[in-house]
């Protein structure tokens, strides 16, 4: 991953300095571009060491961990030799691509070794619910790497909500999407990304409003996706002829409670903002900037509209600067080296992004049949 791309999460270099009786020993799997973030971020703890390596292309785990300085690792084909190799590790990083998020989950949980699992959670319902399950039966926790969760300004989104200024919540819009920025690599194909912006991206959108809003069940879904720009070499080059997942994606929810959310997310558009978000409610709505916000933060500062004594006021939320140590994807993976200390409660539970990949797999879902769905969850 290129310093451009990590720095835009750095505030500040980390320095964790925790009491720990022993260092923590930590597996990485798969050995691609966001385990590039989670080896920098492991690198910078003093209370872990990481032990062992796995990737399905041969020598590239070796070759990356001499990229990263990092000696003493064992390394192994897949996540299976590893977890069966590795009978001491505290945790693992799960950095492979979407189809490959629920296996090694599964099987370390079958071991009793704690996940970070990155995101989108997996490519459908079922296998999310698999996890879960896995997840109850194993007694030990799977954290999802949503580095978002971290920033203040998105923090502060939840609390506005929980301060209850802005009423009964009835109606969001949100989504994203860049107007060119399909990616590249696994990302593209059904068999490794499995999904496209809908998952890639679409996932953050989701969780900054259904996390600030207590993550609501969701009950139907009426989604599109398309993969015009994808397919077209005019816009996609040579990577259209691979193109096999959706680059835009669009949804009508039906949340409990009473809730509307309204989605869409673009990896290609020819418009430069599918808008901002904006919550509603029975006493003040907010607009969140936020189009990209796979970045990690809002894009500007929030706005609050409300009436005061019968006037109509908007009330601007500054930005705020993030405090204590380290960047986001360091605060991400400092929550689970603690969580791990503590057999969890997971940062970001599982209990929470089973409902993100409940729309995700809703929209898809729906979109094949083309019509509203029900969304049917299955026994945990
Ligand atoms: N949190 C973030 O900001 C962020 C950013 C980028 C990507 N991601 C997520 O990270 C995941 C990986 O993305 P990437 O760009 O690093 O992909 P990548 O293709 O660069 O790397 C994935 C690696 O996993 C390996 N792999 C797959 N299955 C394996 C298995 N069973 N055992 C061992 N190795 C295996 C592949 O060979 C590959 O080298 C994706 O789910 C993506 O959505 C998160």
């Amino acid at each position: 991953m290129s310093d451009k791309v990590l720095s835009q999460f750095k505030q500040e270099v980390v320095e964790e300095k925790k009491e720990t009786g022993r260092k923590l020993k930590i597996g990485i799997i798969g050995t691609g571009w966001i385990a590039e973030s989670h080896i920098q971020s492991y690198k910078l703890m003093e209370d872990v060491e990481v032990v062992a390596a796995a990737d399905l292309i041969p020598g590239k785990a070796e070759k990356f961990m001499k990229r990263f300085g990092v000696e003493g690792v064992r390394f192994y084909p897949s996540h299976k030799e590893l977890i069966d190799n590795e009978p001491d590790l505290d945790g693992v990083s799960v950095c492979t691509y979407n189809t490959q998020h629920a296996a090694p989950t599964i099987y370390a949980l079958e071991h009793g070794i704690p996940v970070l699992l990155e995101k989108p959670f997996s490519v459908t319902l079922e296998e999310a619910e698999a996890i879960c399950r896995a997840e109850k039966a194993s007694g030990k926790f799977v954290s999802v790497g949503f580095q978002p969760r971290f920033d203040a300004n998105m923090q502060m989104i939840k609390k506005i909500v929980d301060s209850g200024v802005l009423g009964k919540i009835y109606y969001i819009q949100t989504g994203g999407g860049r107007r060119r920025g399909i990616p590249g690599s696994t990302f593209i194909e059904k068999s490794t990304g499995g999904i496209g912006a809908l998952g890639d991206i679409g996932c953050y959108s989701l969780d900054m409003v259904l996390n600030a809003i207590g993550y609501p069940k969701p009950l139907t879904v009426s989604g599109y996706i398309s993969d015009f720009f994808g397919k077209n070499p005019k816009y996609n080059g040579a990577d259209a002829a691979r193109f096999s997942v959706d680059d835009f994606a669009a949804a009508f929810i039906r949340l409990e409670g009473g809730i509307i959310l309204d989605f869409r997310i673009a990896w290609a558009m020819h418009v430069n903002t599918p808008g901002d978000t904006i919550i509603f409610g029975t006493e003040g709505a907010l607009r969140i900037p936020s189009t990209d916000c796979w970045n990690g933060s809002v894009g500007g500062p929030m706005t609050l509209y409300h009436d005061v004594a019968g006037a109509h006021v908007d009330t601007v939320i500054p930005i705020l600067q993030n405090t204590g140590k380290g960047g986001l994807f360091d605060k991400k993976i400092r929550s689970f080296l603690d969580a791990i200390k503590t057999n969890g409660p997971a940062p970001v539970p599982t209990s929470q992004i089973l409902y993100n990949q409940a729309i995700i797999d809703g929209i898809n879902k729906s979109a094949a049949l083309g019509k509203e769905i029900e969304i049917e969850f299955h026994e945990i």
